[in-house]
């Protein structure tokens, strides 16, 4: 039995007084700080001000309220009434922004590869990790690789305050999150990504190439980035669309799945080819491309698909990389190991890792000790 006697006790609650005023402190000077997170307003061309102007002040999207008399609507599942109450929407207020991200609009092509990361504003864990392996910025054969996390708001009233502070918080320290004034739902994916686009052609408009892509997954970005320098023909000025392309798929007509898409939402019975939502690469001009036509295509709620349409839209379609894995591994060798950094260094993307694999697998990559010959992982790990 322990018995704690009361003097004991006196460190502990000082060490707690201690703590609490040291959080406060903490809290205040954040606070002080905020103001100057959306401050950007030093070096802007007056293009860039304007654009600075009109996305912090965007008035909230409203709801089509007579979207509500289209046949069978009351029957429908309650997220699916909330996409089509709010389809029509294409802009909403940026909350947090980092205009100088790609170094100013004409100083863009500077970046080679941007990596632009959705994430639901509670996946801390999964961003820092991110951070720290990666999607880490960097040069990588003298070549910039730049991160971007897009997220919405998530949750409500004290619990949604409490995750936007989060954010902020993030923004402080590492300025890469851009984020707006919508809720976050896997219906709304293909209007962050429309917002996505929308912003990059202010902000980013020159760089070389994209990443698209989930926080839950394992890039070898300096894999991609040496795939990219070694294209021929193409410093990102002409067409790539690239990843694990699905062909000739169909809406899923099953109101219980997470993917259904009823008659109300598209008639269509086969979607255009598309890269896997996972993670796909793209030229900085097919992202401007899509750009382009996603202004006069109606928004359809599963965002990879959508994209595949505006591509199709623009007369152009995805290629197969078979070094994106995005369903996962497809173990064909008893003696394959998911998690071999010899394996996952001859591929560009694998669908899905834990933080702690992340971590874990970042390191072994890295290791100036790895040797991977073509009998590979044999001698390591
Ligand atoms: C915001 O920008 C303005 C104009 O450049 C500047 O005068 C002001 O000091 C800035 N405020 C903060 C908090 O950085
Ligand atoms: C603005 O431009 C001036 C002159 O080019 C430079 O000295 C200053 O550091 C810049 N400020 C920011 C915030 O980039
Ligand atoms: C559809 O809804 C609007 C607004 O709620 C209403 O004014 C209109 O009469 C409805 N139209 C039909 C055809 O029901
Ligand atoms: C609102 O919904 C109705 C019914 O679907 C549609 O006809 C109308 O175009 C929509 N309005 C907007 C602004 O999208
Ligand atoms: C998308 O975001 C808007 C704006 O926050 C919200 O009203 C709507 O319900 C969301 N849609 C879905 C399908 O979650
Ligand atoms: C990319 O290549 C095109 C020709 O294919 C050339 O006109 C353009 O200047 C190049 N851009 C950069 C940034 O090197
Ligand atoms: C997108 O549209 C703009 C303006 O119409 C045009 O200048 C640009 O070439 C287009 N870009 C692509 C990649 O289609």
């Amino acid at each position: 039995m322990i018995r704690l006697r009361m003097s004991t006790l006196y460190p502990i609650g000082a060490l707690l007084v201690f703590i609490l005023v040291c959080v406060q402190v903490n809290y205040q000077t954040n606070n002080d700080f905020d103001i100057s997170l959306n401050n950007y307003s030093e070096n802007l061309t007056e293009e860039e001000a304007a654009y600075q102007r009109l996305i912090m002040e965007w008035p909230k999207c409203e709801q089509n309220m007579s979207a509500a008399n289209i046949s069978g609507f009351s029957s429908l599942p309650a997220h699916i009434q909330q996409f089509i109450y709010y389809r029509h929407c294409r802009h909403f207020p940026v909350l947090l922004d980092i205009h100088d991200k790609c170094g100013g609009s004409e100083k863009s092509s500077d970046v080679f590869l941007l990596l632009v990361i959705k994430s639901s504003p509670g996946n801390f864990d999964r961003r820092e990790v991110l951070r720290k392996t990666w999607a880490r910025e960097r040069q990588h054969n003298g070549l910039w690789i730049r991160r971007i996390f897009i997220a919405g708001t998530a949750e409500s009233g004290v619990e949604k305050d409490r995750l936007n502070k989060l954010l902020k918080a993030e923004q402080r320290e590492y300025r890469d999150i851009l984020q707006w004034d919508f809720d976050e739902s896997f219906f709304n994916l293909t209007l962050k990504q429309i917002l996505f686009f929308e912003w990059m052609k202010h902000r980013c408009p020159k760089v070389h190439f994209l990443l698209n892509g989930d926080d839950d997954v394992f890039a070898n970005t300096d894999g991609m980035v040496e795939y990219l320098r070694e294209l021929p023909d193409n410093n990102g000025s002409s067409h790539l669309y690239t990843g694990y392309v699905f062909e000739n798929t169909a809406p899923v007509r099953w109101s219980g799945s997470k993917y259904y898409i009823p008659k109300q939402i598209t008639e269509f019975d086969i979607y255009p080819p598309y890269c896997g939502g996972g993670g796909y690469l793209l030229s900085g001009h097919t992202a401007m491309a899509i750009h382009n036509m996603s202004v006069s295509t109606e928004v359809h709620p599963i965002d990879d698909v959508y994209i595949g349409m505006c591509v199709e839209k623009a007369g152009l379609l995805p290629t197969v990389h078979t070094g994106v894995k995005t369903l996962g591994l497809t173990i064909y060798n008893q003696k394959m190991d998911e998690h071999d950094p010899c394996y996952i260094k001859g591929l560009l993307l694998v669908h899905r890792f834990l933080p702690a694999q992340m971590y874990l697998m970042w390191n072994k990559m890295n290791d100036p000790h790895l040797r991977c010959g073509v009998r590979f992982w044999e001698d390591n790990v």
